[in-house]
């Protein structure tokens, strides 16, 4: 008789936002006359850019012909993409990252999910708490992460790093030492942002103990602040001990196309073992490759017509933010992010729970954003709002929260 992997069936409840879909989908049905506007999953809303969409039917009419057509990719990914990945993303800044240390994969899901099965089951891992559900499920399923306390809704073998106002929202040190850290910065949830010398800590901590840094760079295109970096690698030491991971969701509307990389630098070793070889291996094996026609749309996004029309796009987000951070102000909440991130974290009023709270924007405000402690425990009392829906639909949102 088979049996499953039982460490799926640790996992506790559904996944936040099929929890979240199914409360909305209710709701909705039972009034059908009002109109719910959602700030709450962090998907894009706005089309594809045009020079994307012009590389894309290029790429369409390629594979149309004998001559031009393509087969499976290259396992690292072609190279006219890897090559415009480590010129503008990381020489540009100063990042000593070769084309060759450039994975190309359909995104920073499947990367974030994925990367943990290179170590090994022993390995502790830390993650900022709140945080990306994807860091401690998929460590859940490998079974990493010990027994689960429902009174807590914490695992006893990882280590949390709360994120709270106290600390800005950026993590101290753990006091027990990781084997595997994972930062996110700018952060999903929180909107917060981490400084040069900030993370320099961080990178000269995981080199002196020995720990990997998974840092998930996902939002980078929203940094608005100069202290802030946009990739790890601007920090003295990183290549011995970071992966990044990076994704074309968020910076150029590829939700739904599905594009992004991660980054494994040749000097990141365990012993004399390289996690670039290890990787290689993994992609080899398990992975047939991004599309050429989305890695040619890839490509389109460092074109100088695609890099000035996604700086507008980015900027229509980050409008939405303003919108969403000064509403909200005006209406006397806490609020934080909104500034090199394109996520609102507000904290409830009065002792609302995070869900309380949903429950309470959904059904008096037809507002849909997710609860706080669906990221973690210190999500607790806590809220997050997205700044991708439509400008209209914003500023339609905020009237509504104002009226409460
Ligand atoms: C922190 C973080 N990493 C990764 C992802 C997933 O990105 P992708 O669409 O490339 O899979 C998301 C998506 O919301 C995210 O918030």
């Amino acid at each position: 008789m088979f049996k499953v992997n039982d460490n799926y069936l640790k996992l506790p409840g559904s996944y936040l936002f099929s929890t979240i879909g199914k409360k909305v989908k209710a709701y909705e049905a039972a009034h059908p006359d009002k109109k719910v506007i959602r700030l709450g999953i962090g998907d894009v809303t706005q089309p594809l850019a045009p020079a994307i969409i012009e590389a894309l039917h290029k790429a369409v009419d390629e594979m149309g012909k004998a001559e031009t057509f393509h087969g499976y990719a290259p396992d690292l990914g072609y190279e006219f993409l890897r090559n415009a990945i480590a010129k503008n993303d990381y020489a540009d800044r100063g990042c000593p990252i070769g084309p060759d240390e450039i994975f190309v994969s359909d995104g920073a899901k499947c990367d974030s999910g994925n990367i943990q099965e290179i170590f090994s089951t022993d390995n502790k891992i830390a993650v900022c708490d709140p945080v990306y559900p994807v860091y401690v499920d998929t460590n859940v399923m490998a079974g990493r992460t010990g027994v689960y306390d429902p009174s807590t809704e914490t695992w006893s073998d990882v280590i949390y790093m709360p994120c709270t106002a106290e600390n800005h929202f950026v993590p101290e040190l753990p006091k027990e030492t990781p084997d595997l850290i994972y930062l996110c910065f700018p952060n999903n949830p929180v909107g917060s942002a981490i400084t040069k010398d900030q993370l320099q800590v961080w990178v000269d901590y995981a080199n002196k103990v020995g720990a990997v840094i998974i840092y998930d760079a996902a939002y980078e295109a929203y940094i608005s602040e100069e202290n802030v970096p946009h990739s790890i690698y601007e920090c003295q030491g990183a290549r011995t001990c970071a992966i990044e991971l990076r994704s074309f969701s968020k910076n150029a509307g590829f939700t739904g196309t599905r594009l992004g990389f991660t980054v494994v630098p040749k000097d990141l070793k365990s012993g004399d073992v390289s996690l670039h070889a290890l990787w290689a291996r993994r992609h080899g094996t398990k992975y047939n490759g991004a599309p050429y026609i989305v890695q040619r749309a890839g490509e389109a996004v460092y074109s100088p017509e695609g890099k000035e029309q996604l700086k507008k796009q980015v900027a229509y987000y980050m409008n939405n933010a303003r919108v969403i951070k000064d509403g909200l102000k005006e209406a006397g909440y806490t609020v934080a992010g909104g500034v090199n991130a394109p996520y609102i974290w507000l904290k409830t009023p009065g002792r609302m729970t995070s869900w309380e709270f949903f429950d309470y924007l959904l059904e008096n405000a037809n507002v849909v954003g997710t609860p706080g402690s669906g990221f973690g425990p210190s999500g607790e009392g806590y809220f997050r709002l997205t700044a991708f829906g439509s400008y209209e639909n914003t500023v339609a949102a905020l009237e509504r929260i104002r009226k409460l």
